[in-house]
């Protein structure tokens, strides 16, 4: 049987490694990836300053070192092959495309300069050639990130990270040089609802209390009403909230930057300077009302305060593109599917042969770790559907390959990619990091074509 998957992140290697291992079946992987690099949020979303858990991507390489899965980077669908292409070369098909839109807070003045979805940012930091030219303006000395989940807890970090302890990570080098010359001293983040709701994990939240130069804030008055426990407790609720009462009980300290975390906030306007740049955000206080089904949602009191600040990052969840010829489920945006198998969004009727999995299936929620069974899961059904279809005749396996050198795409494979890799380790061994990125995809594909 021959699978194409789409995307090269967590999901499509999970779903990959689950496929080549089957004992009752003989598959061949072609993986394909817009990038000619593969892993996609392990490279592209990771804080640089987590990279332990990028080591993770040595599991994938175990997966690509099988003698039947092929690494086909450069490739997009949508843009250089059609869905209705890979229907003749593959007997199923595999997205595990991600979410690589974001969403928007839908206020007024959000496009406004400095304004800037956290995608932007944390694309920028970490060197994903999409957003390599962003216009990242750090002169500004107070910064909103707006949300509270782990990736409103990256962007502030990142912020307000000194040199030296960025100079140690794989940041890519133009941010690093930037972020060396920040002017930014104070990040808040917002949160709609309370610190009960927030969902931001206890490591990642307890890390403000351990950086090189900066103080995290709490205002007592903010977890006023809040059920605080006697010890830090299981629930990943009560730990965040004996690490927020560490804080506030703290006192002010000498750092010279500062955390402030903020909640029962939401923003409903921002306001621009003179020079059209953000220069403020209003805030409208929020209350906490109990729904019919037990869930807990902020609601506006009508109360507002104007926070003073110069750059607004809003971290609020992502999005799946669409992609031509994909059914897209426009309310949930994410491919139309029902567990994993791709459905018609309107009838509902399933598509044959064609199966979704990582973010694109459920939207923006889970760890790297969750995709392994949810992939494997898929790939049971993908297996169920799947009998007897090895009996349908292809063209040759390299034909796809053929059909994209006529359109003049240069295929990126693994072992391509682990010669780019080689080339950025070694410029990150002269920067005393564990990598300097090439963030430029026609300079990836011009070091290969020399060599
Ligand atoms: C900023 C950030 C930080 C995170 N940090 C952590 C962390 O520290 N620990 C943790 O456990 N989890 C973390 N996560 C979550 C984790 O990254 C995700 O759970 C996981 O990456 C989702 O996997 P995926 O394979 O569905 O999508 P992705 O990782 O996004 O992979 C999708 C791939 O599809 C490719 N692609 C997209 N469109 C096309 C196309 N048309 N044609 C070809 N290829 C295409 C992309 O280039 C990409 O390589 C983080 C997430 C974010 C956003
Ligand atoms: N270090 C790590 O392990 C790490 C790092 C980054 C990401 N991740 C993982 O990646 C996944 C995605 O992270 P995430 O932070 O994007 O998702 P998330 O945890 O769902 O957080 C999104 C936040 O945005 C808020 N929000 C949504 N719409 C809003 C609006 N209109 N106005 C104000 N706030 C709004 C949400 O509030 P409500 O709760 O009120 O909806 C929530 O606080 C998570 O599973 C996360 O754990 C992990």
């Amino acid at each position: 049987m021959r699978v194409a998957i789409i995307g090269s992140g967590p999901a499509g290697f999970y779903a990959a490694e689950a496929l080549l291992r089957r004992t009752d079946a003989v598959v061949h992987v072609d993986m394909f990836d817009r990038l000619p690099t593969p892993y996609g949020l392990v490279r592209g979303g990771v804080a640089p300053d987590h990279q332990s858990i990028k080591t993770v991507t040595r599991i994938y390489e175990k997966t690509a070192a099988r003698p039947t899965f092929r690494f086909l980077g450069n490739v997009c669908l949508g843009r250089d092959v059609t869905v209705e292409e890979l229907r003749k070369h593959y007997h199923q098909i595999v997205y595990a495309v991600g979410n690589e839109d974001d969403r928007r807070l839908g206020i007024p003045c959000e496009g406004i300069a400095r304004c800037t979805p956290a995608t932007v940012f944390i694309g920028w930091y970490n060197g994903h050639p999409d957003y390599r030219q962003a216009q990242i303006d750090l002169s500004v000395s107070r910064v909103a990130v707006v949300g509270n989940g782990n990736v409103a807890i990256d962007t502030a970090r990142m912020l307000l990270r000194t040199p030296a302890e960025l100079e140690k990570t794989d940041v890519a080098a133009h941010a690093l040089e930037a972020l060396r010359n920040s002017q930014v001293r104070e990040v808040y983040i917002l949160g709609r609802r309370g610190p009960e709701q927030a969902s931001f994990t206890p490591p990642e939240l307890k890390e403000f209390g351990e950086m090189e130069d900066v103080d995290p804030v709490v205002a007592p008055e903010e977890l006023a009403g809040c059920a605080i426990p006697e010890s830090a407790g299981n629930t990943q609720q009560e730990k965040n909230l004996k690490i927020l009462q560490s804080f506030a009980a703290r006192q002010t300290g000498a750092k010279a930057k500062k955390l402030h975390l903020r909640f029962l906030v939401s923003p409903t306007e921002i306001i621009a300077g003179a020079d059209g740049k953000v220069a403020g955000l209003v805030l409208e206080k929020n209350r906490l009302e109990i729904q019919p089904d037990g869930t807990v949602s902020a609601r506006g009191s009508g109360e507002t305060e104007v926070l003073e600040v110069g750059m607004v990052l809003p971290a609020i969840g992502f999005a799946a593109k669409r992609i031509a010829g994909v059914p897209y489920d426009e309310k949930a945006r994410v491919i139309a599917n029902e567990d994993g198998r791709v459905v018609d969004p309107v009838s509902r009727a399933v598509i044959a042969n064609e199966y979704v999995v990582g973010w694109a299936r459920t939207g923006p929620q889970g760890l790297i770790g969750s995709h392994k069974g949810a992939s494997a899961h898929v790939v049971e059904h993908m297996m169920a559907d799947g009998a007897g279809l090895e009996a349908r005749e292809l063209p040759d396996r390299e034909a796809i390959d053929s059909l994209l050198r006529q359109r003049g795409v240069q295929i990126v494979s693994f072992s391509d990619w682990k010669r780019l890799d080689d080339v950025e380790m070694a410029r990150g061994e002269r920067r005393g990091a564990p990598r300097d990125k090439i963030v430029d995809v026609g300079a990836m594909l011009a070091l290969l074509a020399q060599h």
